[in-house]
């Protein structure tokens, strides 16, 4: 029997050396060790075999080699332990005496950033992709890309800022320059263009302006783009989409109303309004007696946007649309003045 205990001691040692975590160590300590079925178990179970002084002489032979072996047992659980996590658990201290820190005041959410959300949430829940895109953009696709060339005038009313000197290598012709997006439209033809269609997707984002400030116009500002291709989509799709988002975000007595107006990247266009979530539609200061608010643009994509991303305008149509994320906000908390939105003022961000 001593020989099987010698060659415990020996197994354990090497077994030991090979360890280099901590998990492997407790496993291994189990096998060795486990009061059922450890191999040190198996040998004590023998001792019954034995009488007399042999039997107090394994016995305490026995107990030695055991507490020497918890002993390299121990010692190496500590340099493990050491060198967990970069050794960052050893250096670490917790002092229990340390008074408990004043509570400190919690933020919230930007009001943008929540209607942002429940917007994402909506569209997400009718199965559209919720899409990010670069604000550094090319000209090609703010503008060209989307059926504003050059000499368009519709590049007059979105003046922006234009980069001198950056990379153009993401530009079909190389020779475009680089401008701050004035609309997140150009991700109808980057989505397009990556996935393909069938698509349903929207794209929350920042957009840039070269604007003279006032009460309703600011140089940077919000807006939630969305699209959706398919073989056999039309109007009454592009109308029941946008009533869904206008009953979610004002009441489920809103209506909406679609007039005709021209968008370069549409065919027929439309801007859309809903009835004035002040007045009902009665008439009054905030929809200029008019009893109606407008709150997006959108239409049939034109067939030059279909083209564009290397598709059949004969097999796939769809419709787009386009919030101006700062409006849905202004009307939903009541607010006049565009500019307080990226002030960083308190008195106003304190209230949401
Ligand atoms: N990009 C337009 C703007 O900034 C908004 C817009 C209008 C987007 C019509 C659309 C659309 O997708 O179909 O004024």
């Amino acid at each position: 029997m001593k020989p099987q205990l010698e060659k415990l001691q020996k197994d354990f040692k090497k077994a030991l050396s090979e360890v280099n975590d901590t998990l492997k160590l407790d496993d291994l300590y189990q096998r060795f060790f486990s009061r059922r079925s450890g191999e040190m178990n198996e040998i004590m179970k023998n001792l019954k075999d034995l009488t007399g002084d042999a039997r107090k002489e394994f016995g305490k032979l026995a107990n030695e080699v055991k507490m020497e072996l918890e002993e390299v047992y121990a010692e190496k659980k500590q340099d493990l332990k050491k060198q967990e996590w970069g050794g960052a658990l050893e250096k670490e201290k917790i002092d229990v005496t340390q008074p408990k820190l004043p509570p400190q005041p919690k933020g919230h959410l930007h009001p943008i950033t929540l209607v942002q959300n429940d917007l994402e949430d909506l569209f997400t829940s009718m199965g559209f992709m919720v899409l990010d895109g670069p604000e550094l953009e090319s000209d090609y696709y703010n503008f060209e890309a989307v059926n504003i060339p050059a000499t368009h005038p519709a590049r007059d009313s979105q003046d922006t800022f234009y980069i001198k000197g950056h990379n153009q290598n993401d530009v079909p012709n190389g020779t475009s320059p680089w401008v701050m997006r004035t609309q997140t439209s150009p991700m109808q033809v980057r989505a397009l263009q990556k996935y393909g269609a069938p698509l349903r997707m929207i794209v929350p984002g920042r957009c840039f302006r070269n604007e003279a400030t006032d009460a309703r116009h600011e140089h940077t500002l919000y807006q939630v783009e969305g699209m959706v291709i398919d073989t056999d989509i039309n109007f009454a799709h592009l109308k029941g989409v946008l009533e869904t988002v206008a009953k979610h975000l004002y009441g489920p007595e809103t209506q909406l109303r679609l007039r005709p107006k021209y968008y370069p990247f549409v065919e027929p266009g439309v801007n859309g309004e809903v009835t004035c979530t002040l007045c009902k539609g009665a008439g009054c200061r905030v929809c200029k007696q008019t009893g109606w608010l407008e709150i997006f643009g959108a239409g049939m994509t034109h067939p030059n946007v279909i083209k564009e991303c290397g598709l059949d305008p004969q097999e796939y149509q769809g419709f787009a649309f386009g919030f101006g994320l700062d409006r849905l906000v202004m009307l939903k908390y009541g607010i006049d003045e565009i500019r307080v939105m990226k002030s960083g003022d308190l008195h106003f961000l304190e209230q949401f």
